[in-house]
C-alpha cells in the first residue's frame, strides 16, 4: 500500500509539471470544479478529488466554466442520472467553445456498464472516466489522459484494496467526514448501492482512529462517521469489532467534541450501540434510521430483515434511553406491490414515531435490482397521489415538532457567518438543529452556550449567553 501511494504522489508531481507548462502556455492559473451530486459518501470522496487537484496546483471553483470539470455521480435513483445527463449536455457546448476544457465523470453511475456505454457513444467530448473503487488513482488517469489525448476509462469491478493517506482537501476546516467502511451487503431489493460500490470492507480501527487524531491537531471538532451501514462495521475484521466498540474509542480522543455517524441500519442496531450512545458525552442526539416503508409485508419483500413492531420497539428503546434524541428517516412510496393499505402502514408509523425530520423519495426502477423485475409497478399517478399525502403528514409533524427547545440554552458549534444576515453567524446543535446567532467570524469553529430565543420552523434565531 505505500508502494501505492508512492506511485500516486509521483503521478501528482508529473500532472503538477504539466500543469505549470499549461500556465505559461495561457498565461494565468487554471481552475477545476468539482460538481458532487448524492450522498456524504461522495462528498467525502470530492473532498479527495479537490485534495489531489489542488496538489497537482488548480484553483479550485464552484464555477462549470473551469478549465477541469468532474461529476462525482449518484445513481441510487432515476432523478440523480437524468441530473447529470442534463449538465453534459450543457458541457458540450461550453466545451466547443473552450476545447481545452477536460471533462472528468466518477462516482457510482459510473460502475454500471449502461451508463459507461451511453457516454462513449453520445458524448464524446468527455476525457477520463472512473468508478468508486479507485478514485485514490485519480492522479494517474489523469495523467494518462494527458499522455494519450483520447477518452480514459478505468473502472474497477470491485476491490479489496483501501488506500490511504492521500491529500484531501476538507470543505469546513472544523468538521469532517471519516470514511469507516465502504460498500453495502445487504441488497435491499430496491437498491443499486450493493452493485455500485461493492461488498462490505471496514477500515482497520487504528487506521480511523489516527485519521481522527490528525483531523483533530488539524483543528477539526466533529467527526461524521461514514458507511453504508455503520451498524455492521468490524464484522470482517481480521479482529472483529463491532460499531459500539469503535465508537467508545473515538469518543476517548482528546480535543474531539462531536461525534455523528451515518447511516443506521435498523436490523443490526445493538442494545451495545443503544447503551454506548446513552452514556457518550460526545455523540450526538441525532440518528438517522431509515424506516423505507411501513407495511410489514413490504419490508420483507424489501429484504430489510425487520417488520413495523421491531422498528417501533427500536424507536422505544432509543428514545427511553436518549430521551432528547431527534430522529431522522428515509421513506419511500411506490415499492412493487404496494398497496393502500401498506401505504397507510406507512403513515401510521410516521404518526407513532413523529420523526424530527424525514426524507421522502418515489420508489424508483434500477436497472438490475430485483424490484426491477418484480411484476405490479404501482402506476405513476397512485404513487404522486401517495407521495403528496406522505409529505403532507410528515410536513405537518415536523412543524409540530419545530420550536420545542425555545427558552432553553443549548450549545451550538458556530459553523459559518451568516451569508444572508450581516453581523450574524450561523451554528448547529447537537441534534442539528440550525440556529442563527448574533457574531462574527472568530467564533468559527467553537462551540457556544446559545438560548433559543424563536423558532422560524426548521432553524431558530438564539442570543450566545457568556
Ligand atoms: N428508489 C427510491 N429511493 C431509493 N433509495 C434507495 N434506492 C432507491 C430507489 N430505487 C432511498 C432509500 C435510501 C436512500 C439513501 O435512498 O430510502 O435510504
Ligand atoms: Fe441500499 Fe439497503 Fe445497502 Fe442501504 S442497506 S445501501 S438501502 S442495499
Amino acid at each position: 500500500m505505500e508502494e501505492e501511494i508512492k506511485r500516486q504522489n509521483e503521478y501528482i508531481d508529473k500532472c503538477r509539471e504539466w500543469l505549470s507548462y499549461k500556465e505559461k502556455e495561457k498565461g494565468r492559473k487554471l481552475t477545476a470544479c468539482v460538481n458532487t451530486f448524492g450522498c456524504q459518501m461522495n462528498a467525502r470522496d470530492s473532498e479527495k478529488l479537490i485534495g489531489i487537484l489542488e496538489k497537482i496546483g488548480y484553483v479550485i471553483t464552484e464555477s462549470e466554466n473551469a478549465d477541469f470539470v468532474i461529476f462525482n455521480t449518484c445513481t441510487v435513483r432515476e432523478n440523480a442520472n437524468l441530473k447529470v445527463y442534463g449538465h453534459l449536455g450543457h458541457l458540450s457546448n461550453v466545451k466547443k467553445k473552450n476545447p481545452d476544457m477536460i471533462v472528468g465523470l466518477c462516482g457510482c453511475m459510473m460502475q454500471e456498464p449502461t451508463v459507461v456505454e451511453k457516454i462513449k457513444k453520445s458524448y464524446r467530448f468527455v476525457d477520463i472516466i472512473f468508478g468508486t473503487h479507485n478514485i485514490f488513482k485519480f492522479a494517474e488517469i489523469f495523467y494518462n489522459r494527458i499522455e494519450n489525448d483520447r477518452m480514459t476509462i478505468d473502472i474497477w469491478e470491485g476491490t479489496e484494496q483501501i488506500v490511504e493517506d492521500l491529500p484531501v482537501k476538507r470543505q469546513f476546516p472544523f468538521k469532517s467526514g471519516v470514511n469507516i467502511m465502504f460498500g453495502c451487503n445487504n441488497f435491499c431489493t430496491y437498491c443499486i448501492v450493493p452493485y455500485v460500490r461493492g461488498r462490505e470492507r471496514s477500515r482497520k480501527p487504528e487506521d480511523i482512529i489516527n485519521e481522527i487524531k490528525r483531523l483533530v491537531a488539524d483543528g477539526v471538532v466533529e467527526v461524521m462517521l461514514l458507511g453504508q451501514n455503520v451498524n455492521s462495521y468490524g464484522k470482517n475484521l481480521p479482529n472483529p469489532m463491532t460499531f459500539a466498540e469503535l465508537l467508545t474509542e473515538v469518543e476517548k480522543i482528546e480535543g474531539l467534541e462531536r461525534i455523528r455517524f451515518m447511516t443506521s441500519h435498523p436490523k443490526d442496531l445493538s442494545d451495545e450501540l443503544i447503551e454506548v450512545m446513552k452514556n457518550s458525552k460526545k455523540i450526538c442526539k441525532q440518528l438517522h434510521l431509515p424506516l423505507q416503508a411501513g407495511s410489514s409485508r413490504i419490508l420483507k419483500i424489501m429484504n430489510r430483515h425487520y417488520d413495523k413492531e421491531k422498528y417501533l420497539e427500536l424507536v422505544d428503546k432509543i428514545r427511553e434511553a436518549v430521551p432528547d434524541i431527534s430522529l431522522s428517516t428515509d421513506i419511500m412510496v411506490g415499492f412493487p406491490g404496494e398497496t393502500e393499505e401498506d401505504f397507510l402502514e406507512t403513515l401510521d408509523v410516521v404518526d407513532k414515531v413523529r420523526f424530527d425530520c424525514a426524507y421522502t423519495f418515489i420508489y424508483s426502477k434500477r436497472t438490475g435490482t430485483p424490484a426491477a423485475a418484480m411484476e405490479d409497478q404501482v402506476p405513476e399517478d397512485v404513487v404522486k397521489d401517495r407521495f403528496n399525502r406522505l409529505l403532507e403528514h410528515v410536513n405537518k409533524i415536523v412543524n409540530e415538532n419545530n420550536g420545542k427547545d425555545i427558552g432553553k440554552v443549548m450549545e451550538v458549534l458556530v459553523e459559518e457567518k451568516n451569508p444572508q444576515l450581516d453581523g450574524y453567524v450561523t451554528g448547529r446543535l447537537s441534534n442539528s438543529t440550525v440556529v442563527h446567532m448574533v457574531g462574527d467570524m472568530s467564533l468559527i469553529g467553537k462551540i457556544v452556550n446559545v438560548r433559543l430565543d424563536e423558532s422560524k420552523g426548521f432553524y431558530y434565531m438564539g442570543t450566545i449567553i457568556e
